[in-house]
């Protein structure tokens, strides 16, 4: 049977407040003026969908909301980037997620209230939707509180329907990094943290000894190391790709979102490893050389035309 969507991306939804160009972070008691504002659609699991379906992918989102405006706007904004929003949730009784960034000179502090996005759980995802995927991505897990202890029976339930799976954890703002691996990555086809998460939730600093305390737990275990590019290990073999570096870097907001949208694409199209890595590599460079993790990507034939012409990368 044709499956009516490439990928379901299950995640947390928020909007972003972007307050740049600061005179210094502001002490307590006092307020200070920001020279720029923007405000988009946040989160990773948002980026991704977007970055998927920019790329010609038939993407649907699983994810909760409030029936407020920031929720009606991360709709609109979802939806003019074609990715189906059907399936997600919007609840009168909770508001949706904030995240407050202040940005000065490079660095960056942030504020989020998580909202609707930490009531989210396995028990919403119906499987029927699931069915419909070729493939599930989740992202985000220390951010939706609704999964903990129970993110494995999600990725049971997204294997039970014949769909391949992918998990990105991101960063966990409480750092206790309190996830049972052992129990998650049986059921995920490709694990994609970045280096410093890997480090984190395995307790190793030495990152070989990382890899090698899950290796084989899933099928392949993918490492974002940044301006270092990226790492594969799978069936004991190791791949690493080194990445696009170029010197018209924007930000590197949604560079790892961007990155598992191209590794995914290239995963559904049956590439080899080596092919996802690279062009994970180049989704991840072209993202940092606008603002934000979705605004360098429009449609497949654009972003094919950026890669030819920034980074010598054609097909
Ligand atoms: N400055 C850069 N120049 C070129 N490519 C980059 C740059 N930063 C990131 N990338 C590419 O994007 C990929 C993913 O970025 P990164 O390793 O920062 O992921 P991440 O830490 O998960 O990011 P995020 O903060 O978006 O979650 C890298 O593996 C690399 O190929
Ligand atoms: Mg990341």
């Amino acid at each position: 049977m044709e499956k009516k969507y490439d990928v379901i991306v299950v995640g947390e939804l928020n909007v972003d407040l972007i307050l740049n160009k600061i005179n210094g972070f502001p002490k307590i008691g006092t307020e200070i003026l920001s020279e720029e504002m923007e405000f988009t659609l946040g989160s990773s699991s948002a980026i991704c969908a977007s970055n998927l379906s920019s790329l010609g992918l038939k993407v649907g989102f699983i994810g909760k909301l409030g029936n407020d405006i920031f929720g009606r706007f991360i709709i609109d904004k979802l939806q003019e980037k074609g990715v189906d929003t059907s399936m997600i949730l919007m609840d009168y009784k909770l508001k949706t997620g904030v995240t407050v960034a202040l940005s000065y000179e490079e660095d960056r502090a942030m504020i989020t209230h998580q909202g609707a996005m930490s009531s989210l759980s396995v028990d919403d995802i119906d499987p029927d939707h699931l069915k419909q995927a070729k493939h599930v991505h989740f992202s985000s897990y220390f951010f939706q509180p609704g999964f903990k202890d129970s993110l494995h029976l999600f990725f049971q339930k997204a294997k039970s329907t014949g769909a391949t799976t992918s998990f990105d954890v991101q960063w966990d703002p409480s750092e206790k990094w309190d996830l049972n691996l052992e129990e998650v990555l049986p059921s995920v086809d490709i694990f994609i943290p970045n280096k410093v998460e890997i480090q984190n939730l395995t307790g190793h600093t030495d990152v070989e000894a990382a890899i090698n305390s899950i290796q084989n737990k899933s099928k392949y275990v993918v490492i974002k190391c940044g301006t270092e590019g990226s790492m594969l290990f799978y069936n004991g073999i190791q791949i690493t790709k080194q990445s696009f570096i170029h010197d018209k870097v924007i930000d590197t907001i949604g560079a790892g979102d961007s990155f598992n949208a191209g590794y995914i694409s290239k995963y559904i199209q049956g590439k080899s490893p080596e092919e996802c890595l690279v062009f994970g590599n180049l989704m991840g460079a072209i993202s940092t050389t606008k603002p934000g993790g979705t605004a360098a990507f429009k449609n497949l034939a654009d972003i094919m035309q950026i890669a030819k012409n920034n980074f010598n990368y054609s097909e």
